[in-house]
């Protein structure tokens, strides 16, 4: 009797367990598991574990990363018929190791292009190389990058074209042939098209149309990345649900890109020492209502990427003006988490 009265109890005792709501998540990835991709960007010295704190907290909380730089056209390429693959080696090795989703960044971009692509003004020889360019990058890491943003900043805020080597002397088809090659070149990759201020309507008119034109030539694009530089007002989440839901109306996934949040104002430093509570307040805030929203249209968002590991990586301390002390980032200067991640944590 005693015996039985044992094994009900245990029984008991198993059965509540498995019946209680799932343990809270102590890790970003595993806070949106069953939601999206958590993925952030990652420098030299973290996919060669230089910087092993941040290493490590790419390691525990994510399961995708981007290259901040590293496979820039720049970098791959400085001059023509060089290449050099040793840093985006590093990080494509870096990702397969550890299991990581690889993102490739980027294919096509006015910036960070070499000064020898832009030198060129002949049709036919930018394409030349425009395809020399995608078969030699997406070629080597052929079946092993999760996907590839393959036009980066096309277009100006008010949907017209950027005024790129690309546009001027290809034309608007230089956004289809990059990515039908890119297609033929690696057909297991994902296709995407990335931008900022994917808010503005201009800019998200013309998206959309530039996805309806891929479509109907049968051109693979996968998504669109909604560049999340944004800063503690701007842009509104309504503005940002709008731009989701027509992205996602037009046929493809949207992922949220390069999410880093400003506090300063443009042309301010006024926290060098440390960030005043109630701005920190703010930021948890911020970060905690957009998840909220992002988890809202989970079924519509493949991945949310964070632009760098930490506050003293990030690229907005150097702009608009050098040498700023911004805090746009989920884990602090010392590797902490910050509230913003107990924030994001918290909601469920
Ligand atoms: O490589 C040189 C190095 O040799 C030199 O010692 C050092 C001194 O400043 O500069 C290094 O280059 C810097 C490079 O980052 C690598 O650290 C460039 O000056 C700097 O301008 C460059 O900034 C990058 C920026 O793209 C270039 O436009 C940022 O790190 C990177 O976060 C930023 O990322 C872009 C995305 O790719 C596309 N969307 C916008 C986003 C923010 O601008």
């Amino acid at each position: 009797m005693k015996y039985l009265y044992i094994i009900c109890v245990l029984l008991c005792v198993y059965s509540c367990r498995e019946e209680e709501p799932t343990a809270k998540p102590h890790t970003l990835k595993a806070a949106f598991a069953n939601s999206f991709i958590m993925g952030v960007a990652v420098n030299k010295a973290q996919y060669t574990s230089k910087e092993i704190d941040a290493t490590n907290i790419v390691l525990k909380h994510f399961n995708s990363i981007t290259a901040e730089n590293s496979m820039k056209w720049q970098y791959i390429s400085p001059q023509q018929s060089v290449f050099d693959f040793a840093d985006a080696d590093a990080f494509v090795n870096f990702g397969i190791e550890n299991n990581l989703k690889v993102i490739g960044h980027t294919l096509l971009w006015h910036s960070q292009l070499p000064e020898w692509v832009h030198a060129i003004t002949d049709s036919a020889e930018l394409r030349n190389i425009m395809y020399t360019h995608i078969d030699s990058v997406a070629g080597r890491y052929k079946g092993t990058i999760h996907g590839w943003d393959v036009v980066n900043e096309a277009f100006h805020n008010d949907g017209s074209f950027r005024d790129t080597v690309f546009y001027k002397y290809m034309g608007q088809a230089f956004i289809e042939e990059a990515f039908a090659r890119a297609h033929s070149v690696d057909s297991s990759a994902e296709l995407y098209y990335n931008d900022y201020n994917m808010t503005f309507e201009g800019k998200r008119n013309a998206v959309v149309d530039m996805i309806h034109n891929l479509k109907n030539k049968n051109i693979r694009i996968d998504a669109v990345g909604m560049q999340g530089h944004w800063n503690l007002e701007h842009p509104s989440l309504e503005d940002i649900e709008t731009s989701i839901i027509a992205y996602t109306n037009a046929g493809v996934d949207v992922m949220i890109t390069e999410l880093d949040i400003s506090v300063l104002p443009r042309d301010e430093n006024p926290y060098e020492q440390e960030l005043p509570e109630h701005i920190e307040n703010k930021l948890s805030e911020r970060y905690k209502s957009l998840f909220q929203l992002f988890y809202k249209h989970r079924n519509k968002i493949s991945r949310v990427t964070v632009w760098g590991v930490h506050d003293g990586q990030s690229w907005l301390n150097n702009h608009p003006t050098e040498g700023r002390t911004d805090y746009p980032l989920l884990f602090d200067r010392n590797y902490e988490a910050k509230n913003c991640v107990y924030a994001i944590l918290n909601i469920f």
